[in-house]
Order: C-alpha cells, then structure tokens, then sequence
C-alpha cells in the first residue's frame, strides 16, 4: 500500500499545547499507514498583502510544504469561539497570491480539543466554513474532543477506550478518503 503524506496543521503556537499531544496520538493510531508532517505556522509573520508580490521565507516553505501533501489534518484549538489567530493567518497565507492557492482540491480531517464541553465544536464549524470555501474537500463527520488531565499520556496513547476508538475510525476514515483522492485532479468552483 502507497504510503499518503499529510500535512499536519496545529492551530496553537502553545508549546504544551493539547492539541498537538492528541494529533500526535492521532498519528499514532494511524499506525503507519500515513507520512505525518507537522506543519510549523507559528513562524509565519503576520498577514500582509504588501508582501505577496516576494513571499517571505517560512510563507513560502509553508505554501510548499501543504501543496506536497496528498491531505490535510487540522487539529485546532477554540479561542473566543472561533479559530485561533495563528491558524487564521497561515490560512490567509495558503490562499494568496489570488491563483497560487494551495488549499484547492486538498481533502481534508478537522478535529481538536479543548477542556470545555463542546470540545472545540464552534472552531471546527468555522474552519470548516473557511476551508470548503478555499477548494479543500473537507471529510464529513464531526469529531469534537473534549480534554480531561490524563488523557493522553506521554507515549501518546489515549486512555479513554471510547474516545481512543472514535479517533481510530476518524483516522481510518481519512487516510482512506486521501489514498483515494491521491493524484486526482479535483475540479473546483475557486481560483
Ligand atoms: C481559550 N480557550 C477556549 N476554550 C474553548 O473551549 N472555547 C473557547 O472559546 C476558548 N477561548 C480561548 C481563548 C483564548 C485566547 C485562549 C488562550 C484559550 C481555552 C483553550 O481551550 C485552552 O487554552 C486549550 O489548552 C488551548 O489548546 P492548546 O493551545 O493547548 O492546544
């Protein structure tokens, strides 16, 4: 079996960040059917039309690192019911210049955490509202994960049998839809 290379986009530049923890247990439930690349975001300066005629270096990086991957894993923070800054910004940068985006046709799994009880639900909701419109073929399915200490151990295994199996699907779900979509052209609606 082809191995499918996904591009792994944390939303939070927090170095003890939950959401990293779990997308790293995520990878692990994988088991080695998918080539994980964590995504570096935090990096890139803010958004700035001015700069799009010469990109800075990390944009360019960045932008290149998402246009190589067959999908796209997001595994976000909520910060004031919506996606953090840093996840918006590299977003923005992905999409431009107008013509040179490289979130078209990308499938794409959203997923996060959060200790609250809707476990980062309105996030999602929005990440998913900003990605579909940029061209990325967002999987169905809602996987909201709300964080409890313990959770995730240091070996990134999850201890809540429920939960552990709900991501097992989710990850299954997903490379499986990317391994499908994997060098298809996909024709969209957005430039
Ligand atoms: C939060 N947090 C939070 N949680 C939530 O469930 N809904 C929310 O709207 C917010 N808003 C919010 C805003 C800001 C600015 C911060 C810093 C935090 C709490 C958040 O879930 C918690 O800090 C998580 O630990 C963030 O995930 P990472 O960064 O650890 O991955």
């Amino acid at each position: 079996m082809t191995k499918i290379k996904i591009a792994i986009v944390v939303g939070s530049n927090r170095r003890e960040s939950i959401n990293r923890k779990l997308a790293q247990a995520i990878v692990k439930l994988a088991d080695g059917r998918i080539i994980p690349k964590f995504v570096q975001i935090d990096d890139l300066p803010m958004y700035n039309q001015d700069h799009e005629s010469s990109l800075p270096a990390s944009v360019a990086r960045f932008k290149a690192e998402i246009g190589e991957a067959d999908g796209l894993l997001f595994v976000t923070p909520e910060h004031n019911r919506s996606i953090p800054t840093v996840l918006k910004n590299a977003i923005d940068w992905g999409a431009r210049p107008y013509g040179q985006s490289v979130w078209i046709g990308k499938p794409a799994a959203i997923t996060g955490t959060s200790p609250g009880a809707i476990g980062t639900a309105i996030a999602q909701q929005h990440l998913r509202q900003v990605v579909a419109n940029l061209g990325a073929l967002v999987m169905g399915g809602e996987a909201y994960v709300s964080f409890k200490p313990g959770l995730i151990d240091e070996a990134g295994t999850i201890s809540d049998q429920g939960t552990k199996q709900f991501l097992q699907n989710f990850i299954d779900q997903f490379s499986s839809l990317a391994a499908r979509l994997a060098n298809h052209e996909v024709a969209t609606l957005v430039a």
